[in-house]
């Protein structure tokens, strides 16, 4: 696809907003900041909206996409809603949360972004912005991180201008994303699985269940079909659980040490989340040719952090 839109930048006041949202209803793509990562937003119900976001990301279209709303009574449209949905919904959205639900009848939501599956994916992102928007158009937004597919997720409006300029309509600046890993994904089309670890601890979910989830096995066959080995990846490579960079590494830290940057000097799991993809971009900004991360401790939005970590550093497709 060439690069050949002029993406304006809109400011997140009242005006830009509105200016967002009739641009939406038209079937135009908008980045807009959620408190996760930026998405890349159209209007779930156009079909030629839908195809636009995997055209401008070269996202393979069989990778589903996960749906907007306000709040749960929207999701309702969409979604087979269940107790479960409800109990969930109620506890943590909107925040980092994505559910995946047997596809309602009569949803109207373009085929395209279930990718072929009977289900859809549905999320309430908490930030005002995101909000103001979704109530501005009252319609459900599609929207995947406004990434290429494969690199580093956007949390920054730079990052998106970086990576997508020239290929989607506006930007909705709305700063920093406060949380900075995607939404953590869970599904319940049957008993309740973790699909992707993400902004919202796993062991949030798991008090508010009642009961332990199971984990999926690394290599289990791939049921949020996103989860494929290599994504998030910097030009550089990476290198996991270094205590020392090797000649020609960058050394990203965690903790108390000595590092060339380091994602959290005190060691906070919700500060390394909000820096892990800014510090990713930076560095390959700056050109770097490797780069060596230290140890992150496997609890809490550390899971969402090391996942990301081994996606960057999978092997890649020359
Ligand atoms: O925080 C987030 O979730 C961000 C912001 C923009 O909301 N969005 C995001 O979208 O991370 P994306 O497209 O980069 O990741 C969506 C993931 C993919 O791994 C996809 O395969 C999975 O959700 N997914 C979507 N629909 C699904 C479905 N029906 N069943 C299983 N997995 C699904
Ligand atoms: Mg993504």
């Amino acid at each position: 696809m060439a690069d050949t839109l002029q993406t304006e930048t809109l400011a997140p006041d009242a005006a830009g907003i509105e200016r967002a949202a009739a641009l939406l209803a038209q079937g135009a793509l908008v980045s807009f900041p959620t408190e996760t990562v930026y998405g890349l937003g159209g209007d779930a119900t156009q079909g030629r909206a839908v195809a636009g976001i995997f055209a401008a990301k070269d996202r393979p279209a069989f990778n589903p996409l996960i749906v907007h709303v306000a709040d749960a009574g929207m999701a309702r449209r969409f979604g087979e809603w269940s107790d479960t949905a409800d109990r969930l919904a109620a506890a943590f959205w909107p925040g980092p949360l994505t559910l995946v639900l047997p596809l309602r009848a009569g949803h109207r939501l373009s085929p395209l972004v279930s990718a072929g599956q009977d289900s859809v994916a549905l999320r309430a992102p908490d930030h005002p912005v995101a909000q103001a928007l979704l109530r501005a158009l009252d319609r459900p937004v599609a929207a995947p991180s406004a990434n290429r597919s494969g690199r580093i997720s956007p949390t920054r409006a730079a990052h998106v201008a970086a990576g997508l300029g020239g290929r989607i309509d506006a930007i909705l600046d709305g700063g920093p994303c406060p949380v900075g890993v995607e939404s953590t994904i869970l599904g319940l089309t049957g008993a309740p699985t973790l699909l992707r670890p993400g902004g919202l601890p796993a062991e949030a979910l798991e008090a508010a269940l009642g009961h332990a989830l199971p984990r999926a096995a690394a290599n289990a066959a791939i049921t949020a079909p996103g989860q494929l080995a290599s994504h998030y990846a910097p030009r550089a490579g990476v290198r996991l659980n270094a205590d020392a960079a090797e000649p020609g590494e960058t050394l990203l830290g965690f903790g108390r040490m000595e590092a060339d940057r380091n994602l959290s000097p005190t060691g906070d799991l919700t500060e390394a989340a909000a820096n892990l993809f800014a510090m990713l971009h930076r560095l390959d900004a700056e050109g770097a040719r490797g780069i060596a991360v230290a140890p992150i401790p496997e609890t809490g939005l550390g899971r969402a952090i090391n996942d990301r970590l081994r996606r960057a550093a999978a092997p890649r497709d020359p």
